[in-house]
């Protein structure tokens, strides 16, 4: 790591891993680096093993009352959620999203009602950052299949009612695909409560482990086509993918040093706690919000609630794009953000900061502090004080600040 460096990018993947994530991976890589579920050796069968009790700690780890074997491994959340949008649905079925949802959610919707015939309704969120569940009971017609809903927003933090949106979707016999990006690993996740039929997770972020491993767990009795076949090294003599899990998602060799790096992962999650290290980086995120809230022209975004969130932030300055304040944080004060839409267009149209080109996101991680935060605050300040614009007042923190404000 980069000496000096404070890193308040954790939302987009988590910098530094714990102690042996990466250590471990190589380890493993070195010691039993072959192909897994592909032949009866010694060597294969610890690597199968490992690969098993990785999918045996996330099944358990987000409370899936079903069998480990559908717990799947994908790149990423990116791919398991283009797995679960385009392997539920068909032409003339009915879709639903919100805005607050991630690229990687709208993106796959956007080009299955593009080319593909289906029918999209996208939620839009409150003053607060959040869906009301009603809307989304609203929304649901005749022909819907399936409501995907992120867990909170990588661009403001606000958590969503999964809960109530899992109870409505079951009662109406509609698929629920939640997007634990966000959570996973930072808020407890159990999937039965919240009544999702598919979790899409990605193992880069507060999951802590390396990138290029994500996945999804398909509750038994939801139906997901494949959309990629071949490669299983299970049952070569039959033409046909395999139509049983995990191999019915998975195609081809997997990222074993990815995996084994994602179970040391697990491993120290548990250990340390995910209600502790919520509880740590919300007490940080708290000192971030205080400091922030005094600053003469520093717009926050529905940073209103502090509990029912993860530690994500996103400010402007009055009169500065995003990215200019970004890269005063960085240049001159060596904290690392990011800055612009996040992949996450349609929070910016409702929000108004297309003008200001996005936000500028702050999103912290177990291994931030304390001293970091005020170095943060006082960069902000620094920065709003030579460049803003002045005469705006201090800190507003609703999502219409920024129509008010700019
Ligand atoms: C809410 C949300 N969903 C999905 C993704 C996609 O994750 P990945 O980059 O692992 O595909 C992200 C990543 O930024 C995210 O924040």
């Amino acid at each position: 790591m980069m000496p000096n460096l404070i890193y308040m990018d954790n939302a987009a993947t988590t910098f530094p891993k714990p102690p042996n994530v990466l250590e471990d991976a190589l380890a493993f890589y070195r010691n039993y680096g072959v192909n897994p579920g592909r032949s009866g050796t010694d060597l294969a069968r610890e690597a199968e093993a490992m690969v098993a009790e990785a999918r045996v700690a996330l099944t358990s780890f987000f409370g899936a009352a079903g069998s480990p074997d559908r717990l799947v491994f994908t790149q990423n959340a990116s791919d398991a959620l283009n797995i679960a949008i385009q392997g539920t649905l068909q032409a003339g079925d009915h879709v639903i999203a919100t805005l607050v949802d991630h690229n990687s959610v709208l993106r796959p919707i956007y080009h299955l009602s593009r080319y593909e015939g289906i029918d999209v309704t996208h939620v839009a969120f409150g003053a607060d950052g959040v869906v009301d569940p009603e809307d989304v009971a609203k929304a649901i017609k005749a022909n819907t299949k399936l409501v995907v809903m992120t867990h909170a927003s990588n661009a403001l933090g606000t958590v969503q009612p999964v809960q109530a949106v899992g109870a409505i979707c079951r009662s109406r016999g509609v698929i629920f695909c939640v997007d634990v990006a966000q959570t996973a690993g930072v808020l407890p996740i159990d999937m039965e409560a919240m009544q999702a039929d598919i979790l899409c997770f990605t193992g880069h972020k507060s999951l802590m482990g390396p990138t290029g491993t994500g996945g999804m767990y398909v509750r038994e009795g939801i139906s997901v086509a494949p959309l990629r076949y071949g490669g299983t090294g299970v049952r070569s003599e039959y033409p046909d993918h395999l139509d049983e899990y995990p191999w019915r998602l998975e195609c081809g060799t997997g990222n074993l040093m990815g995996i084994a790096g994602l179970l040391t992962a697990q491993k120290w999650l548990l250990r340390e706690g995910v209600e502790k290290i919520h509880a740590r980086e919300m007490a940080l995120f708290a000192q971030l919000l205080n400091g922030l809230r005094n600053i003469e022209g520093c717009i926050l975004y529905c940073a209103e609630e502090t509990d029912q969130r993860v530690p994500v932030l996103s400010l402007n300055v009055a009169g500065m794009t995003a990215n200019n304040v970004g890269t005063l944080l960085d240049v001159k004060f060596n904290v690392a953000t990011r800055t612009g839409l996040q992949c996450a267009p349609k929070v910016h149209e409702r929000l108004g900061t297309k003008a200001m080109k996005g936000t500028v996101r702050l999103s912290l991680g177990p291994f931030n502090t304390e001293a970091q935060i005020e170095t943060a605050i006082e960069g902000v300040r620094d920065i709003a004080k030579r460049h803003g614009r002045t005469g705006g007042g201090v800190g507003i923190s609703t999502c219409d600040a920024g129509r008010q404000r700019n």
